[in-house]
C-alpha cells in the first residue's frame, strides 16, 4: 500500500543502526514514515536497505548537523555513551547533545521525542544520570515541543547487558551479585520503548514519561531467571561491590570490553532502574526469555566493538 504525502513526514532518528534507534526506525517505518538517520555508521550496516536515509551526526560540524534535520517534522534522539572511553567523556556527550539539539530548533524541527533514563537528576552523584538530566533540561529549554521517555534497564533484540548476563551465566559456573542483590530492576521491552516514544512523537503537548514494564525483579533473582531460562547451571554469588566489579573486569580483559562500570553497579544499588510509575510498556521479561532462550547470550555483545571499532551486529 503506497502511503500518502501526509503520512511521509521526515522522520530523523539518531542511531537507527543501533538498538532503541533500530526498533524506533522500524516502527516508523512500518506505519509508512519516511526515516533518516544520523549516525557514525556507513549506509551499507543498514538494516534497512535503502528505505533508511543516512547522514553523519556530525557534532564537530553544527551548520551541517542543522541542513541535515532541514524538513524534519521529529527528531527522535537515542545518543548517549555509556561509558567514558579515550576523547569521549560523559560531558562531550552532553555537549553533543546541545548541539544537536541547538541544530534542530536552528532548521525548525516542529517536535524532539529525547530517550533518556529513569530517575535522570542534575542532582545525582553519577554523571550518567546527571549528564542525561543536563540533556533534559537542554531539550526542555529548547523552545521546540518535546517528549521525554525515560527507560529503565531495556531487553529486546539487539542488548547488551542481559545478553551478556545470559553469555556469562552460560559459561561461569557463578555469577557474582554485587551486594545484596535485593535491589530492583523493572525492564521494558524495546519494541515497548519504540511504541511508546512513536506515539510521543504524535502527539503535540509536552511529556515526561517513563518506560517500565510490568514485572519488578530483584537484580538477584533477574539473574537468576535470566540463567533458568537458558538452562545454565551458574550460581548467584553475593561479592562486596568492589570484588563484584573486580571480577567483572578480569571477563573484560578477556573479551576487551567493559562488562560493567562502577557507575552502573551503583546505578543499580541505588535502584535507579526502577520507577514507581504505571505500567507503559506491556511485554513481560519473562515471557520474552522464553521466547528468545535458545539464542540469548550465544555471543557477546561488546560495547566496545560496537562503539570503538567496527561494527557488531545485534546479539
Ligand atoms: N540500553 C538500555 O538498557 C537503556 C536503558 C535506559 C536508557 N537508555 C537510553 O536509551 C538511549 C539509547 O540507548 P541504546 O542502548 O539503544 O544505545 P545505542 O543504540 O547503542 O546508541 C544510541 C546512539 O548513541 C550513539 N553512541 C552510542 N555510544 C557511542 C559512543 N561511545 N560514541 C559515539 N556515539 C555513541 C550511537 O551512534 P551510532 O549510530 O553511530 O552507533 C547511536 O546514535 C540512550 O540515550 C540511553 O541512555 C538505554
Amino acid at each position: 500500500m503506497n502511503a500518502s504525502p501526509v503520512s511521509r513526514r521526515l522522520n530523523v532518528v539518531t542511531g537507527a543502526f543501533g538498538y532503541t534507534g533500530r526498533h524506533v526506525a522500524r516502527r516508523l517505518l512500518s506505519m509508512g514514515e519516511r526515516v533518516k538517520t544520523l549516525t557514525s555508521r556507513s549506509a551499507s550496516e543498514s538494516p534497512f536497505g535503502d528505505r533508511v536515509e543516512v547522514e553523519p551526526l556530525a557534532f564537530d560540524d553544527p551548520d551541517a548537523l542543522a541542513r541535515s534535520l532541514e524538513g524534519a517534522e521529529t527528531l527522535y534522539n537515542t545518543y548517549w555513551v555509556r561509558f567514558p572511553l579515550g576523547s569521549t567523556t560523559f560531558d562531550s556527550a552532553v555537549a553533543n547533545s546541545r548541539t544537536l539539539i541547538d541544530a534542530a530548533g536552528r532548521a525548525g524541527v516542529r517536535r524532539i521525542v529525547h530517550v533518556s533514563i529513569t530517575n535522570a537528576s542534575t542532582r545525582s552523584p553519577l554523571p550518567y544520570f546527571r549528564g542525561k538530566a543536563m540533556v533534559e533540561d537542554a531539550v526542555t529549554g529548547s523552545g521546540i515541543e518535546w517528549a521525554i521517555v525515560r527507560p529503565t534497564l531495556v531487553f529486546g533484540e539487539g542488548d547488551v547487558l542481559l545478553n551478556n548476563i545470559a553469555w556469562a551465566a552460560r559459561r561461569f559456573p557463578f555469577f557474582p551479585i554485587p551486594g545484596s542483590g535485593l535491589y530492583g530492576v523493572r525492564p521494558v521491552f524495546v519494541g515497548d520503548v519504540a511504541a511508546i516514544a512513536v506515539d510521543a512523537g504524535s502527539r503535540s503537548d509536552n511529556l515526561l514519561v517513563d518506560a517500565v514494564g510490568p514485572e519488578t525483579f530483584t537484580f538477584e533473582k533477574l539473574v537468576q531467571l535470566v540463567a533458568e531460562r537458558v538452562g545454565a547451571r551458574t550460581k548467584t554469588l553475593r561479592f562486596r561491590p568492589a570484588a563484584a566489579l573486580f571480577l567483572s573486569r578480569i571477563v573484560g580483559q578477556l573479551v576487551r570490553d567493559e562488562v560493567l562500570t562502577r557507575e552502573e553497579i551503583e546505578g543499580l544499588m541505588n535502584g535507579l532502574l526502577v520507577s514507581d510509575g504505571p505500567t507503559t510498556g506491556q511485554t513481560r521479561l519473562s515471557d520474552w526469555l522464553q521466547e528468545n532462550a535458545e539464542t540469548l547470550g550465544r555471543r557477546y555483545a561488546s560495547e566496545i566493538r560496537r562503539h570503538y571499532t567496527s561494527s557488531d551486529s545485534p546479539a
